[in-house]
């Protein structure tokens, strides 16, 4: 079996050692897997360095299971219909059953790190906490058409650069590379993190073929990066007017997104992923050829979709 298999086969297994009215939602978005980019890059962080291949698979699984307990939670409070093209736990299950779930999920993560050891323990706790305090700065902006971008931008790197941090200090870790490196993929994880999130909100804008509810976030007063520079440049108020109108139903989704691309704010978000993405490849230029080569092969397929 290759590394992505042994991995997914991983969480299966964790997923399977949760309480029988527990495990149903994890094991069920387990058992639909994503592109697994974080256990990629943690792999790819690790490059040639002569790991305990055991404890590679672990390390991967913990990543992917972290990242989908927070998937979990995040459509509970997005209220999203659709993820990785199926019904949501929380719209399968109620959002009660589908959070404690989630949160199962991530004390699943907490005894897998303890048992791993060697600090992988502290990172994964101070990351989760952090994860957390990034989903709730998301929730008490809503329906702020005057949110700054650079406020924006600093959440974003809290709900979504800290993991690709941590996957990447994981890595790092575990294939003992020196402290300079070390500093050099944490600042990777952190722009790639940054870069991932702003890309992944041009996409929602893009209908047609995401496997995920799309759009949807405006109904809840979250406005991405496109979304919020466009505000900021849209002297008329004609954005933030419909954004805000009482009436605003999902039918006006077509129009925002017209207004989005018109005054040049999804042109906009799309040149600051470009600009975190070459960020994070400059952060490379100190990181070993054997590390560099796999990172920058996932770097170029993320970049693929802007
Ligand atoms: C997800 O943020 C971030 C976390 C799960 C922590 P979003 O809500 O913006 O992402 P999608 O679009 O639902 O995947
Ligand atoms: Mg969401
Ligand atoms: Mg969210």
């Amino acid at each position: 079996m290759d590394y992505p298999s042994r991995v997914l086969a991983r969480v299966d297994e964790l997923a399977a050692g949760l309480g029988p009215s527990l495990r149903g939602p994890v094991a069920a978005l387990a058992a639909n897997p994503g592109k697994s980019l974080r256990s990629g890059l943690l792999a790819a962080c690790v490059g040639d360095a002569p790991v305990d291949p055991s404890r590679m698979v672990r390390l991967g699984a913990l990543v992917e299971l972290v990242h989908l307990a927070s998937l979990i939670h995040d459509d509970v409070v997005d209220r999203a219909a659709l993820r990785r093209g199926q019904p949501t736990a929380h719209t399968l299950v109620g959002p009660e059953r589908a959070s404690l779930a989630g949160l199962a999920a991530f004390a699943l993560a907490g005894t897998e790190s303890a048992e791993l050891g060697a600090g992988v323990d502290m990172l994964v706790s101070r990351t989760l906490s952090e994860l957390a305090h990034g989903q709730l700065l998301d929730i008490e902006r809503t329906f702020d058409t005057a949110y700054a971008l650079q406020d924006y931008l600093e959440l974003t790197e809290r709900k979504t650069g800290v993991l690709f941090q941590m996957t990447c200090l994981l890595g790092a870790a575990e294939a003992a590379r020196p402290e300079p490196e070390v500093a050099a993929l944490s600042l990777f994880g952190h722009e790639f993190g940054i870069a991932f999130q702003v890309l992944d909100d041009c996409l929602d804008l893009t209908p047609g073929d995401l496997d995920k509810s799309v759009g949807t976030d405006h109904m809840l007063g979250l406005f991405g990066a496109p979304t919020l520079a466009a505000l900021a440049a849209d002297d008329s108020g004609a954005l933030a007017a419909l954004l805000l109108s009482p009436d605003f139903t999902s039918d006006d989704l077509p129009a925002v997104r017209a207004l989005v691309q018109s005054s040049g704010g999804l042109d906009q978000a799309m040149e600051l992923a470009r600009e975190h993405l070459d960020r994070a490849r400059a952060a490379l230029d100190d990181v070993a050829e054997d590390a560099r080569t796999g990172i920058l092969a996932i770097l170029a397929k993320v970049e693929s979709r802007l």
